[in-house]
């Protein structure tokens, strides 16, 4: 798919002031830092459309791009970042939960991991959690320059077992980085696909 425009709409700590309109919303979600914000720089082909950091806790709102005039990308704060206090903490996770819970203009969600980390809880626990809530969602894993590719299939092939552990199939997944720029078709290709269904 082809990216002709992407720009940014609103930033909101309060899913009821999120755009009214019914277009379809695709939202990225994952740890702090695991590289949420620099896909959607990749997939739409912009330094810094939305904005990264190396340090932790960088994105705090809910973030809407609009994509072509008609779908939007939605940046999203991390989860179980420890440096920030009880209370923001607490806040972040009621936003984040209202906006999935809320949010009926979300055709899926994509889950960050970095694919050098053995599956985390944190993580296993959020897929239950959107599995529960009937929301659709596929993985993805970042920072795939950072393995060889013999590392690469271990790593999915650890994840896919303990998923099959509580899952009847692997989700849909996906396999990116976003400074070598690998995966970027794969990912647009689909929402693509969702978009005209
Ligand atoms: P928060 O907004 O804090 O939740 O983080 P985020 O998930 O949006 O991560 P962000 O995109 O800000 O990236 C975090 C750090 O990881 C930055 O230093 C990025 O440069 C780096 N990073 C992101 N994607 C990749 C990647 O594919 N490869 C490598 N090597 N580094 C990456
Ligand atoms: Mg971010």
């Amino acid at each position: 798919m082809k990216i002709k425009s992407a720009e940014f709409v609103v930033s909101n700590s309060d899913v009821s002031k999120c755009p009214k309109n019914s277009i379809p919303e695709y939202a990225f979600i994952g740890r702090s830092n695991v590289g949420k914000s620099s896909l959607i720089n990749m997939l739409t082909s912009r330094k810094s459309l939305a904005k990264t950091s190396g340090r932790p806790g960088k994105t705090q709102l809910i973030n809407h791009f609009i994509i072509n005039d008609n779908w939007y990308l939605v940046d999203l704060p991390g989860y179980g970042y420890a440096r920030v206090s009880k209370t923001s903490k607490k806040t972040f996770q009621k936003f984040i939960t209202q906006y999935f819970a809320l949010r009926e203009q979300l055709v899926s969600a994509f889950v960050l991991v970095d694919i050098r980390h053995n599956p985390q809880p944190i993580d296993l626990e959020f897929m239950q959690w959107l599995g529960e809530h009937g929301i659709p969602f596929s993985i993805i894993f970042t920072k795939a320059d950072k393995l060889k590719p013999k590392a690469i299939d271990n790593h999915i092939e650890s994840y896919k077992n303990v998923l099959l552990e509580t899952w009847e199939e692997m989700p849909n997944y996906f396999i990116t980085s976003s400074s070598k720029n690998i995966g970027k078709e794969d990912v647009l290709e689909y929402i693509d696909s969702l978009n005209s269904n």
